[in-house]
């Protein structure tokens, strides 16, 4: 018997929700049936570009006048915890850009909500999509290389140093991302969101953190227009990884030359292996076995995986919650809250 197809709103139609759209677009058993954002002009373009039937000026409305299985939450960090909430009490399922929330408590309010609800909850840590990234989280699971001992992971960006990604002092959608005022945690909370996962998610849950997180001066008063520049452009945690091992894990956006470039390096007993998305993401090295003793690197070549998208529509036609969801979302945000606590007090933080 064929599956329900799948009705999918978007709430929030910037940058980021192009690509949800056109991701949905090539999902077998879905459509996408409405938009909404609070500048309705913008949600109407969007809707016509992406031949969606109808745009809404508020979530209220969306829900009001819509009918509707699922929804992309794709709006500023600050609204993802309000409108998942109003979203799953009407029994939507909820696919949510990272991070969660902006904070752990929140973070928590919206897992239990969405437990509440019987729903299936995701949170968009999209790197989980790249076929290394769950390639190499079995195989440091499967015992491969070893016990693990030594973890290295950075997210380099480059666009407060380069007009790589157009220039940030005249576009809105950087500019909240510099402004506490905005909502936003700064890089820690914007991409550390995505390294911490991205480190973690093979190696398992973090013991504790230390962090110094930095704030560089960018323009005349730290201010461009109704944006104080005053969050985090670079954080660099030392972790300890509850299996033992110990970990540098780092992230800025002044660096110039990395647009948008992930690197993992775990080293284990029996090997190391590392993932550096500038040479591509459909193969990962590692150094093992007899060649451990030379010191000779092998590229290992991995099948695609389904995205996140598809992974959501599937897991709404099965009912079976795939990963990460909320709850994940929620473990990644108490590391980001205690980063914040471990720099404002100068001494690690235990998770
Ligand atoms: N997973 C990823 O790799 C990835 C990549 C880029 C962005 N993101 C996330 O996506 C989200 C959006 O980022 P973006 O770059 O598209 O931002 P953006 O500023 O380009 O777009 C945000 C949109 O949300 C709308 N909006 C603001 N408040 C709203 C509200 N209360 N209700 C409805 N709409 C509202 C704005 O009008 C705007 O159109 C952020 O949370 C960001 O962290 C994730």
């Amino acid at each position: 018997m064929g599956k329900k197809t799948v009705r999918i709103a978007i709430i929030g139609t910037g940058g980021m929700a192009n690509f949800h759209a056109e991701c949905y677009a090539t999902t077998p058993g879905c459509k996408l049936v409405a938009a909404a954002d609070v500048d309705l002009p913008r949600a109407r373009a969007f809707a016509d570009k992406h031949k969606i039937p109808v745009a809404f000026g508020s979530v209220s409305e969306l829900l009001k006048s819509a009918e509707f299985d699922g929804v992309s939450i794709v709006t500023p960090d600050a609204f993802h915890a309000p409108i998942s909430l109003q979203c799953l009490k009407a029994g939507k399922h909820v696919l949510c850009e990272k991070p969660l929330a902006l904070s752990h408590a929140d973070a928590g309010k919206m897992t239990a909500a969405a437990g509440r609800a019987g729903v299936i909850n995701m949170v968009n840590f999209s790197y989980r999509d790249w076929p290394v990234t769950q390639a190499v989280a079995k195989l440091v699971q499967s015992g491969k290389i070893g016990e693990i001992r030594h973890v290295e992971a950075s997210y380099l960006q480059a666009w407060l140093a380069s007009k790589v990604w157009g220039d940030w002092r005249t576009s809105p959608g950087w500019l909240w991302r510099l402004s506490s005022k905005h909502g936003s945690k700064g890089v820690l909370g914007d991409v550390g969101v995505h390294i911490v996962d991205f480190a973690t998610f093979p190696v398992g849950p973090l013991a504790s953190v230390s962090c110094r997180l930095k704030t560089f001066d960018k323009a005349p008063g730290n201010r461009i227009g109704e944006y104080p520049l005053d969050a985090n452009d670079s954080a660099i945690l030392t972790v300890e990884f509850q299996n033992g091992a110990l970990g540098v894990i780092h992230t800025t956006r002044w660096c110039g030359g990395h647009a948008n470039r992930l690197f993992l390096k775990i080293a284990g007993t029996k090997g190391t292996v590392e993932i550096d998305s500038d040479r591509g993401v459909n193969a990962y090295r590692i150094c093992d076995g007899p060649n451990l003793d030379k010191g000779v690197w092998r590229d290992v070549t991995v099948p695609d995986v389904p995205n996140m998208y598809r992974r959501f529509v599937k897991s709404i036609q099965t009912g079976k919650q795939d990963q990460p969801d909320f709850a994940r979302g929620a473990e990644v945000q108490k590391v980001l809250d205690a980063c914040f606590v471990s720099d404002a007090k100068g001494r690690p933080v235990k998770l």
